[in-house]
Parts: structure tokens; sequence; C-alpha cells
């Protein structure tokens, strides 16, 4: 079969509008070729995949054919392995394995409901933040609030630290660092990773600042009487059955940024778009006022918040905070019934399969009663998907669901927020999509 695509001239034409909006870009090229397209990048293919039975085919069903793109075919480091190294979020096969044993039992549902509490504490915190500025009248950045809070909850329940006074100052080296790694996989040519160019240079200078952290962490706790048995104490605690090794320093710094980085920014994405919908429809936001007013918010859990959870699902329909994920084929192999090469890129434009319509009615509204559970069980399983599928399922994909549903129903049952200027319409994606410019809104107590 041929593969339908651009031509060359189309795809090289395209390439101005693919960058002011990738998603923009995706879209119309899924609405111009369809589910599956190919373009061709030099020697490499990229297949362009839009519909859940692809995610399938790549995801669960080839998932020993299709494998990581964060290293290149000539093993060097691409996208997020730039920043995060070897870790979970970056290996595959058996270098993958053992790491995700490792972590798997700290992401067990009985243990991540038991840190309702942690999370609770800390969206107290947020909601003081909020009301002193409800109070003095003045704009914030809803975006950056929602960092905050959620980089709190994941330093206090997986590191027992409190990065309160460095919050800021690791957000800031962490989309520093993410922004270089997004912005040299999308180049078509890069220089060499040791040329100190000044990105290269505030590259480097932001992960020290990161690294000092997380090593003094490390330190300290190596320091004190037992290892603890939050995800930090797992990781130093943990001795190789066959070889009595333990992780190095640096191995544990590999998987403690992962957790941090892939554990509060995606949350804190997708909770900034809760609002920006909320905002854009008020009636929405009333029917949430109404079931959380009918809760004690100090105790809840997220089984009473039914309706809070839909608003959640359907902001990760609508905005997925990992918009595109990615694979590439370790050999020759077939997709959607045409030959594929070796080496060849999958792009799984989730942002896409999320409006397909198909199996979204009016796909472009956003709608939390999509998500009741019967039309929930009706639907394909890969039709929805932003915490991925097959072996790499998000492993914070509990620990994510209920801090995003506790935070909204808190922040709903005391505040409004007026927007300080348009909303933005456009998403920013590196890596994780979020609202372009944060989301500056004022803070209103509700009557
Ligand atoms: C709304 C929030 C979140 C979203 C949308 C999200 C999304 C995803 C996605 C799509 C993947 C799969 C990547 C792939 O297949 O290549 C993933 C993997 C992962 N996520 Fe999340 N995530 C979220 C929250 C979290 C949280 C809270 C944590 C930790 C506390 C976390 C830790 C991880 C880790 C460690 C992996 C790698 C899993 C593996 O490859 O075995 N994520 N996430």
């Amino acid at each position: 079969m041929t593969a339908p695509g651009p031509s060359i001239l189309a795809a090289v034409a395209g390439v101005p509008r693919f960058r002011r909006s990738e998603l923009g870009g995706f879209r119309r090229g899924w609405k111009d070729h369809g589910d599956l397209y190919r373009i061709k990048m030099g020697r490499r293919d990229l297949w362009v995949c839009s519909h859940p039975a692809l995610m399938h085919e790549v995801l669960v069903a080839g998932r020993d054919v299709w494998g990581r793109i964060e290293r290149m075919p000539n093993g060097s480091p691409f996208g997020l392995s730039l920043v995060l190294n070897d870790s979970v979020l970056t290996t595959d096969g058996d270098e993958w394995q053992w790491r995700r044993r490792l972590v798997n039992p700290v992401f067990h549902r009985p243990r991540v409901e038991a840190m309702a509490g942690t999370m609770i504490d800390c969206g107290r915190q947020m909601m003081d933040r909020l009301d002193a500025a409800a109070v003095a009248g003045t704009t914030i950045d809803l975006l950056l609030e929602m960092k905050r809070v959620t980089q709190d909850i994941i330093s206090r329940t997986m590191f027992s630290s409190d990065v309160a006074a460095d919050a800021d100052r690791i957000g800031e080296a962490v989309d520093e660092s993410i922004q270089y790694a997004a912005r040299r996989s999308r180049a078509f040519v890069n220089v060499p990773l040791s040329w100190p160019t000044p990105a290269a240079r505030r590259f480097v200078r932001a992960q020290g600042v990161r690294d000092e952290l997380i090593y003094r962490t490390i330190a300290e706790r190596r320091a004190g009487a037992d290892g603890g048995d939050d995800l930090l104490g797992v990781l130093l605690n943990s001795v190789d059955e066959e070889t009595g090794h333990r992780l190095s320093d640096e191995q544990i710094r590999n998987e403690v940024a992962t957790v941090y980085g892939a554990g509060h920014e995606t949350t804190a994405n997708a909770l900034a778009w809760a609002w920006h919908e909320l905002i854009r429809h008020r009636a929405v936001e009333q029917r949430l006022q109404l079931e959380v007013d009918g809760v004690d918010i100090e105790t809840v859990r997220v089984e009473h918040l039914p309706f809070a959870r839909k608003v959640f699902d359907e902001t990760l329909r609508y905005r997925p905070p990992v918009p595109v994920n990615g694979r590439f084929a370790r050999q020759p192999t077939r997709l959607g019934g045409h030959e594929v090469e070796a080496g060849a890129i999958a792009l799984l434009v989730v942002n896409n399969v999320h409006r397909h319509p198909d199996f979204w009615e009016r796909p472009d509204q956003f709608d939390p009663e999509r998500f009741t559970p019967d039309r929930v069980a009706a639907r394909d399983r890969f039709a929805w998907l932003p915490f991925g599928a097959g072996p790499h399922l998000c492993v914070g994909n509990h620990f994510a669901t209920m801090e995003g549903v506790l935070l909204l129903a808190m922040m709903a049952s005391r505040f409004t927020f007026e927007p300080m200027s348009r909303l933005p319409r456009h998403p920013a994606l590196a890596v994780t999509m979020k609202p372009q410019g944060g989301l500056p809104v004022r803070v209103v107590r509700r009557a």
C-alpha cells in the first residue's frame, strides 16, 4: 500500500506554519491526509498517527517493536533524556523494567490514597495564598500558583522534603532545561551538545541548580537514622538481589528528577486548563460549586466528587498535558497495513485522537458529561489516553487524578476567578502543553 502524506515540497512549505503552532500543524495534517500519514524527513520516515487503533498498535501490540525515542539509534540522548539521563521515563527493555519495578509499589492505590491528607494540607496553604491575593486585589498567574502547589505536594509525598523556599528557583531551572531539550528535539540540525553556546550554558547552569538541591536532599537523608518509606527511601534502600549493588547517587538523582518533573508540571497544567475552561463555561463552574458545597472539603475524597472528577477527565481530553508522544521502530514492521522501515518514528498525536469525530460527539466542545460511567464504558479504551497506554502507562495516574480532583474541589469551594486579559487561545508546547503566557487572573472570594 502506498502511504498517504504530503509531498516533500508541501512538507517543506508547511514548516513555517508548523513552527508557529505544532498542534495546529498536526491538526491540519490530519484533516488533509487522514488518520495515518507519512512525512519523509531525510532518511527517516515520520508516521503521524491520529486514531485509537494506531495507539493500540504501537503502544500495546507493538510494545516489543516500537521503542522509546529518548535515545537515537546511534545511542545519543534525545528529548527528555537530555534532561533526565537514564531513568524510568527514558529507558526501555531490561534497563526500564527494574526501574519500573522499583518505583511501582510507591504508586499502588492504597499508598496513594494515604497521601490525600498531605495533598489537602498543601492545598490549604495554596488557599491561604489565594485568599491573600483576593484581599489585596492583586493579579496572580494561576498557572504559576498551580505549579507551586503541585511542587509542594510532590516533594512532600515522594521525598518528605519541603521545597517551598527553593520552589521558584527549581521551577525556573526545570523549565529552562525542558525548553532546551524540546528546542533541540525539534531542530533539524543541532550543534554538538558540548559546544558552549549561550543556550547550552544556560542549560548546564539550570541542571546545576537542580542537582545541587537533589544531592543535598540525598545527603541529608543518608545522614538520618533510617531511609524512610517514601520514594526517596525506596531508592536509597534498594539492593540488587543478584549483585548486592545499591543505586549510585547519580542514579537516584535521575529518578528523583524524573518523578519531580513528571509529577508536578503535568498536573499543574491540567489544573490551569481546567480553570481556563471553567472561566469560559460558568454553568459548569456552578454545577461544580453545587457539588463541593455539599461536602466537607477538609476530609473529602475523590469518590465524593463525581462531577469534579468528570471536569478533570474532560480537561485531560480537551487539553491533554502530554499531547504528542513518540516511539521509534527498532526493526522493520507494519503500521496500519503499511510497511515501515527500521528507525522510522511513530508520532502519536493524542491531541487529535481526543478530538476524533468517530469517537467523540461535538469534539471541539468542552463537556464533562462525556465522562458518565455508562458513556466511558461504551467508548473505545484507546480514544482517551492522557496517561498513555501499555507497559509505560503513567505510573502516577491515580496520584495525579486524586491530586487534581481534590485541588479543583478545594479551590471551587471558596473562590472564583476573573481573567485579567483575553484568555490565551493558543497552547504553548514544550513536551507538555500549557496556556501560552500563563493564566493571569484576579481571585474573587465566593459570596
Ligand atoms: C495529569 C497529570 C499527568 C499526565 C497527563 C501524565 C502523562 C504521562 C504519560 C502520557 C506518560 C507515558 C509516556 C510514554 O508512554 O512515553 C507518563 C509516564 C510517566 N509518568 Fe505521568 N503524567 C501525569 C502525572 C504524573 C505524576 C503525578 C507522576 C508521579 C508522581 C508521573 C510520573 C510518571 C512516570 C515516572 C512515567 C514513566 C512511566 C514508565 O515509562 O514506566 N506522572 N505520564
